[in-house]
């Protein structure tokens, strides 16, 4: 499997997003523990050196589960979290954006995971005009807590996430990140400007939703008539087109698909076996 550099970890471009593996809504615990943990072993076992979580999964359930299951963690595994969010009693997603929260929930993600320091850190920035004011604060200064952070040894690199271009811009400029994570797949290209620059700065590119959103009422690359006829024509599975498209996009993105089942998380290690041609390329583009 190829690798691109995230910070100063160089891991396999397929890896893990933990989102999947608490319970409904991404609450609570899972709906089969033994499986979510075999999942994350399993990963680990096919060379999965890049697992994505949130102390906000579950909350907590997600970090627990990696520590239960990889603990003491392999040599080179890359625990990226993301920041800026803690979950209300209903399950819904609260800003938590101030610096003072920001450093509160890496403390919080160190604990969970039995770390001293992660990989990465993700801050997760919120549309600006759907917060209360006191959740309005300046990027300059939630950059400028996190590179603190680092200069402390708790996190090894700073990511920014559903970002604009100009906030990537301002992040590369202002803290060095080592990643992106952005919604994009074959169903939603909005973000390839931002792709774009990540490419030319020598910035990983970690999408989120890549196979379009688990959340119900979102469009899904594995129901689009185009992807399923590819996938036919190619022997693969409609999941398999959607992220080996990604691969092929651009050598800086990294995968982090999830899923709470073993034999999805099998198909989806294979997708560095199949191989897309340049009609197959130019059609899902056309058609998705
Ligand atoms: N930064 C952010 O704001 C943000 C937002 C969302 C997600 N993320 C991260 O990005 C990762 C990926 O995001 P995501 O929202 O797309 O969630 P995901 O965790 O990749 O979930 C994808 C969905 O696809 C299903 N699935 C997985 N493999 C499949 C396969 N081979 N065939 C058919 N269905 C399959 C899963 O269901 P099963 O469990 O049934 O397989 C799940 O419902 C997440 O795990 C999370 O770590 C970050």
């Amino acid at each position: 499997m190829d690798t691109y550099s995230l910070g100063r970890f160089p891991v396999h471009r397929i890896g893990f997003g933990a989102m999947q593996l608490p319970g409904p809504g991404v609450m609570g615990p899972p709906r089969d523990h033994d499986e979510a943990v075999a999942v994350l072993r399993r990963a680990v076992e096919l060379g999965v050196d890049h697992i994505d979580t949130a102390q906000f999964y579950g909350p907590d359930v997600a970090n627990e589960l990696i520590h239960e299951a990889l603990h003491p963690y392999p040599d080179g595994l890359a625990l990226v979290s993301k920041v800026g969010a803690v979950r209300d009693e209903q399950g819904g997603f609260v800003p938590a954006q101030r610096p003072g929260q920001l450093r509160a929930a890496v403390e919080e993600n160190l604990r969970t995971l039995g770390v001293d320091r992660l990989a990465a850190v993700n801050l997760r920035r919120m549309d600006e005009h759907e917060l209360p004011a006191d959740q309005r604060i300046p990027l300059e200064d939630q950059l400028a807590e996190l590179v603190g952070l680092r200069a402390e040894g708790k996190i090894a690199g700073i990511g920014i996430s559903t970002a604009t271009h100009a906030q990537v811009r301002q992040a590369i400029e202002q803290a060095g990140i080592v990643c992106v994570q952005n919604a994009f797949s074959l169903v939603d290209r909005s973000d390839a400007d931002v792709l774009d620059l990540c490419h030319d700065e020598g910035i990983a590119y970690v999408p989120y939703f890549p196979l379009g959103s688990a959340f119900p009422d979102m469009p899904k690359v594995t129901d689009n008539a185009t992807v399923r006829s590819v996938a036919e024509r190619v022997g693969a599975s409609p999941a398999q087109v959607g992220l080996a498209w990604l691969l092929a996009r651009r050598d800086n993105v990294l995968l982090i698909p999830g899923t709470s089942r073993v034999a999805h998380l099998e198909e989806n290690m294979r997708i560095a076996d199949v191989s897309l041609s340049a009609t197959d390329i130019e059609e899902l583009e056309g058609g998705a």
